[in-house]
């Protein structure tokens, strides 16, 4: 009854993570969710003032596809303040979150057995959305020598003359880590001028704890590959806006043009007393925004310390986003005290939220096993109160 395409689709899995850890909680269960990928602080006043007094004034109708002219203009404001990079406005369009403008840009860009190289540990949506667009991903899987990082090396070995895009992300998720200026050059250097578009997605670029305040970008990297590059961005994160769905193409006129259309026909527009939020989240004060990264970087100091005394799994120390790779190679092949075997990072999470009521994203979602992500998008005490049962939980084992 269902198309080929229906039946091909899996569901989110950090989706259905979150549900069921919900559904749990909902049951009685002492559960504590690191599962989930969003702030647990609301949105700043000034931008929910700016959407409520939207709401008041009747601005509740259709608005044009590709976005509200003063929205686009904000966003490549923000590109030029950030990145100091220039774009017009009509090289930017505005969809229903950075998802939705990945989604877009492949739908438009790609034809059937087209690739679209997406480095492992990678976000669970890009290689279901390559498929949607019936491109085939093609995954090159970063080890932990590379800080889970895509090399010139591994990229190499990943283009054909079918690749179309490239889709990079720093920060990371799942890994919290970020390329580092000279690494994004020498990547740039093997994709300028072979026609392969880059989607950056840099929904994290201001979750960073090193003290600047923006990572690097690779279109700054390389004026050559400048003109390939999409910049994708979302004020879900940045913001604590996950709700308001607006996310941002930046980029060739081209590709944006075609984003607008193809959402003229499938969405028609986006939210207007969204947008005027979002105009106020990147045209307004930005304190917010540096408070929340140091409240972020005390849970990250704080959950590693702990996860670094437990014996029997490892880290890398995130540099940005909010989420911690576990490494818990040592524990696959041990029992839990109720006699489950744990083969694999699935079983670690289910036994994990089994056994301690502490829900992870298994790696195998992200596309590598033996590890686990944890987001410690959460309050300090919960965070403490989680750490200390993944303790008992690794050491509960056999
Ligand atoms: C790497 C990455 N890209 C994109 C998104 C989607 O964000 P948005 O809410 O803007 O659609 C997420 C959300 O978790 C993400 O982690």
């Amino acid at each position: 009854m269902l198309s080929e395409r229906a039946h091909r689709l899996k569901p989110s899995a950090t989706m259905a993570l979150s549900a069921k850890a919900q559904e749990l909680a909902r049951q009685g269960r002492d559960i504590i969710s690191l599962a989930i990928g969003e702030p647990d602080w609301p949105t700043f006043t000034n931008i929910k003032q700016a959407g409520q007094k939207a709401l008041d004034e009747g601005f509740t109708k259709y608005i044009p596809s590709p976005g509200l002219p003063e929205l686009r203009a904000a966003v490549v404001e923000r590109v030029k303040l950030d990145l100091g990079l220039n774009y017009e406005s009509n090289q930017c369009m505005i969809g229903l979150g950075a998802k939705h403008i990945i989604f877009n840009i492949l739908q438009v860009l790609c034809n059937p057995d087209d690739e679209v190289i997406v480095p492992a540990p990678y976000w669970v949506s890009y290689p279901a959305m390559a498929e949607l667009a019936e491109a085939r991903p093609v995954i090159p899987h970063c080890p932990r020598e590379t800080q889970f990082k895509l090399t010139p090396d591994l990229l190499k070995r990943s283009l054909s003359a079918k690749t179309k895009v490239v889709i990079l992300n720093s920060p990371n998720n799942p890994t919290g880590q970020v390329y580092s200026k000279q690494e994004l050059k020498d990547l740039a250097s093997v994709l300028e001028r072979t026609g392969v578009w880059v989607i950056s997605d840099d929904i994290y670029d201001k979750m960073v704890f090193d003290g600047s305040k923006i990572v690097p970008h690779i279109a700054q990297q390389s004026e050559k590959l400048r003109g390939q590059v999409l910049l994708v961005n979302s004020v879900s994160k940045t913001y604590s806006m996950t709700g308001w769905r607006i996310g941002s193409l930046v980029g060739d006129k081209r590709v944006v043009d075609a984003c607008a259309n193809y959402q003229s026909q499938s969405v028609s527009c986006g939210v207007p007393f969204a947008q005027r939020g979002a105009v106020e989240a990147l045209r307004g004060p930005q304190e917010e925004v540096y408070k929340a990264v140091e409240v972020l970087a005390s849970r990250r100091k704080s959950a590693l310390k702990i996860l670094h005394g437990i014996a029997g799994v490892d880290v890398l120390d995130p540099l940005g986003a909010f989420y911690i790779w576990l490494d818990i190679t040592r524990t696959i092949g041990k029992k839990t005290k109720t006699n489950r075997q744990i083969g694999n990072s699935a079983d670690f999470s289910a036994g994990l939220l089994d056994e301690q009521g502490v829900a992870v994203v298994p790696g195998i979602e992200f596309g590598t096993e033996c590890f686990v992500r944890i987001g410690y998008a959460v309050a300090e005490s919960k965070l403490m109160d989680a750490m200390g049962r993944i303790g008992q939980f690794v050491s509960s084992l056999s």
